[in-house]
């Protein structure tokens, strides 16, 4: 009888146990963002006005229109090389920002600290640099 009762016990334990870590693995997992389908760099984001936000900064640092990246009746698609090349910069831009910018009151870069406002930036002076290598 006594030991009857420790097994009962012993998988009710048990059955609890994993219940609740079940609930821990799966309240770790993002939820998909229901404001877009397609996001692998601006996982963060909370709302639909916030990926604006970003589009928006996006768009003027470079002096382009929406379309220089999307086609604007399918924003998920990543057919544009425009977009694709700007999704590494996005990933280069935000780990820039977050760990080397956490610090209190940052001026954090944006597309523009480097862009403004052209497609490709200017990363030379007029004639060039000596001695120096893009390797
Ligand atoms: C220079 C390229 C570029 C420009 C210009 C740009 N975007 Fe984006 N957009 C991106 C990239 C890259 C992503 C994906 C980001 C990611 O993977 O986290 C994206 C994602 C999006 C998404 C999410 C789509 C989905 O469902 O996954 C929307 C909506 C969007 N952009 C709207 C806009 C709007 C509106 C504009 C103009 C105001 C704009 N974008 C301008 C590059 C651009
Ligand atoms: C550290 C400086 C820097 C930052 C920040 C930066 N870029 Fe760039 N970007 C460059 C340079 C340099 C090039 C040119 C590279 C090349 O073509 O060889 C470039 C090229 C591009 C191109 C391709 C242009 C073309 O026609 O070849 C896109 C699109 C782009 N950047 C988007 C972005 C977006 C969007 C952001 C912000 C999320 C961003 N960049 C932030 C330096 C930067």
């Amino acid at each position: 009888m006594k030991r009857t009762w420790i097994i009962v016990t012993a998988l009710i334990l048990i059955g609890l146990v994993s219940l609740f870590s079940h609930n821990i693995v799966f309240a770790k997992q993002k939820p998909e963002p229901s404001f877009a389908k397609n996001l692998q760099v601006l996982t963060f984001l909370k709302s639909k006005k916030e990926l604006k936000s970003w589009m928006d900064m996006i768009k003027q640092s470079l002096g382009v229109n929406c379309s220089y990246c999307h086609n604007t009746q399918n924003f998920a698609s990543d057919a544009k090389v425009p977009k694709r090349r700007a999704r590494m910069m996005l990933k280069m831009l935000v780990q820039i920002r977050q760990e080397y910018f956490s610090f209190p009151d940052a001026k954090k870069p944006t597309c523009y600290t480097c862009h403004q406002g052209h497609k490709v930036p200017v990363n030379m002076p007029p004639g060039g640099f000596k001695n120096f290598s893009d390797n």
